[in-house]
């Protein structure tokens, strides 16, 4: 296993739609395992693909941060359906360095996926592992959470965002 780079806004992968996983092999493992370490070593409570700069339908979700094996989740594939009811809570994002901001979302859903190996299974999701995992997937759809944002909080994470942008263009 190996802790990954983690792709930092601006770059262009984390706005790329990933394509859907079609081979569950070796490699596909590989990535899981590395993304699951990058995870913990970060820290942080959720990753996508596209964070390490591979462009497939996969995250991982772990709200325990390593503590607790069952709280770790491995989505290949995974569909949001059902989304019911809102919350408004404060999130952040490995890929935006000290952005963070109140975003409204589902506060229950329901998430189809698949395994690493390929089976289907499907999660139900409430509060902040929903969070979570539509935070996670957004990224797979080249979507991050400063794009849910508005009026005032809009124009403040647009000015963080340009900082972000001469950062890179001076290193
Ligand atoms: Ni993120």
């Amino acid at each position: 296993m190996a802790v990954l780079p983690i792709m930092i806004y601006p770059e262009p992968v984390l706005r790329v739609e990933c394509r859907p996983v079609e081979a569950f092999d070796a490699k596909l493992r590989r990535l899981v395992d590395d993304m699951i370490e990058t995870m913990h070593a970060a820290p942080g409570v959720g990753l996508a693909a596209s964070q390490v700069g591979v462009e497939q339908r996969v995250c991982v979700v772990d709200l325990s941060v390593g503590e607790d094996p069952k709280a770790l989740h491995v989505l290949v594939n995974p569909v949001i359906r059902e989304p019911r009811g809102s919350a408004a809570d404060v999130e952040g994002c490995l890929s935006l360095p000290d952005i963070t901001d109140k975003v409204t979302r589902p506060f229950e859903i329901e998430v189809e996926a698949q395994d690493v190996e390929g089976n289907r299974f499907v999660l139900q999701a409430e509060d902040w592992l929903a969070r979570a995992i539509c935070h996670e997937v957004d990224h797979l759809n080249g979507v991050l959470f400063v794009d849910h944002l508005r009026g005032l909080r809009r124009e403040r994470a647009r000015r963080q965002l340009r900082r972000l942008e001469r950062q890179e263009a001076l290193a």
